[in-house]
């Protein structure tokens, strides 16, 4: 009762300030279902319409202000409108945008990728991390020979078939299944494809483990973001990628790391920072500078699959694969992200981490921080969680009153807590969401 009355005091606020927002929701739903054409970006009361981004900061159509603490689920690295990457980009298009033949742009953005993460000997481009999750599972599947696939609970793919399963799947799984059968996300999966799919918790090799000695013939791959991100930015404990690297090897099944995320953790993705090598690795977001795009690589005997001069090659097609403004933008967003920016990144993240911490201290709240570089998640547990069921709060309701009124204080993060940064921030901008943030706790923790 009273968490609603503060929710509701935050959406009379945000509705005030975001006025030309909710007329444009108004209008937007006429033509699309709920006036939404990307279910994560969505919140209620209606979510808003940007004008514009510039650097570290988004304005919306009411005027309104933001820095931007999501940075498009971690895509812009670099912030908004990046004068590098604009000037490569706008010189680029004049030469027309896509053609149904090579570029040497993708060789190009392709050599610092394979040059820079260890796992990838050879990779080839797509247009979505969804896109390259999905081949590489197929790439793990037709290299095998085997039908399934392990994932994590929380574990978020993108938004094929194979990977729709149990991603939020609540407390369901201490009810009705096993700890690994799969929890549908979604209506309109055939359950035929959930028959090849396990789930385990993530920091759990014990229980990957298990499946691989009861199913392990079945299995083709073990598919893992190796810092969960949508789940809450959930670190690997030490020794457990290690551990899925030996369980894969002694099973002859692929390891699959999913960087779409977590390779802006280093200039080598989180495999490097952690010091394990997957069989394969999907990414996105940062390669393409702003600009659609998923790309997969990996030992370059898989890869060799999609070779189109062998006969019974996998084929792997896409209109805009390797598109001149994706490979252009990919190749000025690698060339700011250097050690040196990975590095300031990291300072920056601590620096935003401490005065969380030190906030939700100071108010006593059952609150946690998680983070790992550039990338961080409030909680409201009181521990940091470990893995998806542990993220599971009785206090989950406060996000979305957290959410709100950090919009209404000029931070734009995620509804569900995430935030993280972007090379153009300055110190000053992390101090004033600290300040922004800190204020917010104190209003919450009156009714906590
Ligand atoms: C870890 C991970 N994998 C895959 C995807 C899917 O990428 P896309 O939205 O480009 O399809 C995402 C998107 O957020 C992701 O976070």
């Amino acid at each position: 009762m009273v968490l609603q009355t503060v929710l509701q005091e935050a959406e009379q606020e945000y509705c005030k300030r975001t006025e030309k927002s909710r007329k444009l929701y108004e209008v937007a739903q006429r033509v699309m279902p709920g006036g939404d054409t990307r279910t994560i970006a969505f919140f209620k009361p209606y979510p808003l319409t940007m004008d514009r981004g510039s650097g570290p900061r988004l304005y919306d159509v009411d005027g309104n202000k933001y820095s931007d603490f999501l940075n498009n689920y971690t895509a812009m690295i670099h912030g908004h409108a990046h004068p590098y990457i604009l000037r490569h980009v706008k010189t680029a298009l004049g030469l027309g945008t896509a053609y149904a033949a090579a570029i040497v742009e993708q060789s190009q953005l392709a050599a610092i990728l394979c040059k820079r993460i260890p796992g990838v000997e050879q990779v080839r481009f797509c247009n979505s991390g969804t896109e390259a999750t999905m081949f590489a599972l197929r790439a793990a599947r037709a290299f095998t020979g085997r039908p399934a696939i392990i994932k994590m609970e929380g574990g978020y793919h993108g938004t094929h078939d194979a990977v729709e399963f149990s991603i939020a799947p609540g407390n369901a799984r201490d009810k009705n299944h096993l700890a690994w059968a799969p929890i549908p996300d979604t209506r309109g999966v055939p359950e035929s494809v959930a028959r090849d799919v396990y789930i385990a918790p993530f920091n759990d090799a014990g229980a990957v483990e298990e499946i691989l000695q009861q199913k392990g013939e079945e299995i083709a791959a073990i598919l893992v973001e190796p810092v969960m991100g949508v789940a809450g930015v959930i670190p690997p404990q030490p020794g457990y990628l290690q551990e899925l690297r030996r369980l894969a090897d002694q099973y002859g099944i692929l390891l699959i790391f999913d960087e779409v995320q977590t390779y802006r953790l280093d200039t080598g993705g989180a495999q490097r920072r952690f010091g394990v090598t997957p069989d394969l690795t999907a990414i996105g977001k940062i390669i393409g500078g702003g600009f659609p795009v998923g790309a997969f690589g990996g030992r370059s005997d898989v890869m060799a699959l999609f070779d189109p001069r062998q006969s019974g090659c996998l084929s792997q097609s896409g209109t805009f694969n390797g598109n001149r403004a994706t490979m252009v933008a990919g190749i000025a967003s690698m060339e700011l992200l250097n050690e040196q920016a990975i590095t300031r990144l990291e300072e920056l993240g601590l620096r935003l981490e401490t005065g969380m911490v030190s906030a939700i201290r100071r108010y006593a709240l059952p609150a946690s921080v998680t983070r790992v570089g550039s990338m961080l998640n409030l909680h409201f547990t009181e521990h940091p969680p470990a893995d998806y069921t542990s993220t599971i709060s009785p206090h989950k309701g406060l996000s979305k009153v957290v959410h709100l009124e950090l919009l209404n204080r000029g931070i734009f993060t995620a509804p569900r807590g995430m935030w993280n940064l972007s090379t153009v921030m300055e110190e000053a901008d992390i101090d004033q969401a600290i300040d922004a943030f800190t204020d917010v706790m104190s209003k919450i923790s009156r009714f906590v």
